[in-house]
């Protein structure tokens, strides 16, 4: 023992040039995660009360969104398609933040008053239960304040339509989300002041957009790239964005978008041909630690758009690392963006209705389902 203190005493760290390199290697890390994990949320306000609905809320950024925004008071709605995921992502979040659990299965109380963090079913692949969603919703809950729409898939099979007939990525990232939107207005206009949250991405920038068929109706039977379709549905996310908020802009509802950046450690990779091999894991697993956000860091431009208050005026944006960004010239093409948005609701029009079915609502109040989700 004595013998290591001598050599502890005696060491010169000036002597090798190691211990330099180890710390500036240490500090470059620390300046490039500071760096790539980008800006936190600014405010902390809490939104008592506020129903807000998080599509895709059971894994990745959404969990992180709902999370969030529940600790700050707000009344959760995870709308997901697995519901056991999503069964588990509230029990994760309410034991987290020590919420009101329902004291027996026959409380009398509605659901809005017994959870702060429930599940509902909702598959975006299917417009039915898009509908079926926002129907049960709106019969249950007297406004909405904020809508996330946050669910996305990449790298799906583009030649596999879904049973509406759409492209996938186009469905589940725009067209119903878009749908949703339209479903939920008149309650998102009963709130004070109603907040739209899509989250689009950086990819957006190599989309490929044709100004006489901009939904790509005409090209997405045939060939088209899972990377190409990903980005054409957020590019149209952001076109989409900016009209609505035109559209919008007598009533109090705000509607944005934002980027949550490179984000790892969520499923959105999970179809992706590449990150399957467990090498390819392994090897890109210190650069992805290195130079892309957390779930919890790509989720703060939307929480800050769910809740600062000094945004109340800001819509048809577009956000990256919590403030307004540039997009690619195509995203700010208003003519483009008023096309999509007419031929969206004309191609919507033609598969389904774009408001909400009035009965499906009253059968939903009347039968005041626990769970009416599924
Ligand atoms: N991660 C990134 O680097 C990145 C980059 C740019 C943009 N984004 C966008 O950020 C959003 C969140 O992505 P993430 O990284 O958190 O990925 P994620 O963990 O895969 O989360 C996506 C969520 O969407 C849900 N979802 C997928 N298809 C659905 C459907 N048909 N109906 C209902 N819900 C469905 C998923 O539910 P299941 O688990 O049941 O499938 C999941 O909860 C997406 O819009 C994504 O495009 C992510």
């Amino acid at each position: 023992m004595e013998r290591v203190l001598t050599i502890f005493e005696k060491a010169d760290p000036f002597s090798t040039w190691w211990p330099t390199i180890a710390a500036v290697v240490v500090g470059l890390v620390i300046t490039v995660r500071t760096i790539m994990s980008g800006q936190r949320c600014p405010n902390d306000n809490q939104i008592k009360e506020q129903i807000v609905v998080i599509t895709g809320g059971s894994s990745g950024i959404g969990f992180e969104i709902a999370k969030a925004l529940a600790a700050r008071g707000a009344r959760i709605i995870l709308a997901c398609r697995n519901m056991v995921e999503a069964q588990r992502a509230a029990a994760i979040i309410k034991r987290e933040l020590g919420c009101q659990t329902p004291t027996s299965s026959d409380d009398s109380r509605s659901p809005a008053e017994r959870y702060f963090v429930e599940a509902r079913h909702l598959d975006l692949c299917s417009l039915q239960s898009v509908h079926q969603f926002a129907s049960q919703l709106m019969a249950e809950f007297e406004r909405i304040d904020v809508l996330v729409n946050n669910a996305g898939i990449v790298f799906g099979d583009t030649r596999l339509p879904t049973p509406d007939g759409f492209e996938p990525h186009c469905q589940v990232n725009y067209l119903a989300p878009f749908l949703l939107t339209q479903l939920l207005l008149p309650h998102l206009r009963l709130a004070e002041q109603g907040r739209i949250v899509f989250v689009s991405a950086h990819a957006h920038q190599a989309a490929k957009i044709d100004f006489d068929d901009p939904l790509n109706v005409g090209t997405w039977a045939v060939k088209f790239h899972a990377r190409d379709a990903f980005a054409h549905s957020k590019l149209a996310v952001i076109l989409a964005t900016r009209w609505l908020a035109r559209e919008l802009k007598d009533t109090p509802i705000t509607v944005n978008c934002c980027t949550p950046g490179l984000v790892r450690g969520t499923r959105h990779l999970r179809n992706s041909p590449l990150m399957s091999a467990i090498c390819v894991k392994v090897i890109t697993y210190p650069w992805m630690w290195l130079f892309m956000k957390n779930a919890y860091e790509g989720a703060q431009s939307a929480i800050r758009l769910a809740t600062d208050p000094q945004l109340k005026q800001v819509t048809g944006e577009y956000f990256n690392d919590c403030e307004i960004a540039p997009t690619s010239e195509a995203g700010q093409d208003k003519e483009l963006a008023k096309r999509l948005y007419m031929q969206t609701i004309e191609t919507l029009q033609r598969v389904t209705k774009l408001t909400v079915d009035k009965e499906a609502c009253t059968m939903a109040r009347r039968l005041q389902l626990p769970e009416s989700g599924k």
